[in-house]
């Protein structure tokens, strides 16, 4: 090329990036903003973060649709580690044990419910009561995890994972709840 044509190739790309590319840069920070101003007050902001990257909706939404993808998290966990449990119950003889675990299947569910409730609240504007069932939703998890201490040894890492993250995902919840 000669320099003219590089000159002119320069100069196109110049006049041309910034309206083309900088609104694009501007508008994913934006939405990057909101996840990040959302999380930061968690105690664990990565799992917050990673819970609403994981979930295309994010891009969008606002306060409250960042609490409804969290909730969904929470649900999707609550749902998975009722799952786990029940396969642990039935994986064990030992009948305290299998107990236990089937205690905390049917604390999971309810969990499950409980969520669903708070996602309802959430689309109609009572966000007083969505928080009140995240609250709920948890007891059923700290409940389970104060009944399965002495079976700890017993419990898959990766379900003792699941409930570590669901923990950190409630109290992500209650923050972003009180800036509603
Ligand atoms: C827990 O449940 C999930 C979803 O059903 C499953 O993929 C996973 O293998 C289970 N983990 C254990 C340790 O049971």
């Amino acid at each position: 090329m000669t320099s003219l044509a590089v000159f002119m190739v320069l100069h196109l790309l110049l006049t041309l990036s910034p309206p083309l590319f900088g609104q694009g840069r501007r508008l994913v920070r934006a939405d990057e903003s909101l996840i990040q101003i959302e999380c930061h007050n968690a105690e664990v902001p990565s799992t917050c973060i990673q819970c609403l990257t994981s979930d295309g909706r994010a891009e969008n939404a606002d306060k409250v649709g960042i609490a409804t993808i969290v909730v969904d998290c929470l649900q999707n966990h609550a749902n998975t580690l009722a799952g786990n449990m029940s396969s642990l119950a039935s994986g064990t003889k030992d009948r305290g044990m299998k107990n236990v675990f089937l205690k905390c299947g049917q604390g999971f569910s309810s969990a499950e419910k409980a969520l669903s409730s708070s996602t309802l609240s959430l689309k109609n504007g009572k966000y007083e009561n969505a928080e009140k069932f995240v609250g709920e939703a948890l007891e059923h998890e700290l409940t389970c995890q104060k009944n399965v201490a002495s079976y700890k040894d017993q419990i898959p890492e990766r379900v003792a994972y699941e409930m570590r993250i669901y923990e950190e995902l409630s109290e992500a919840a209650r923050r972003i709840f009180e800036r509603l």
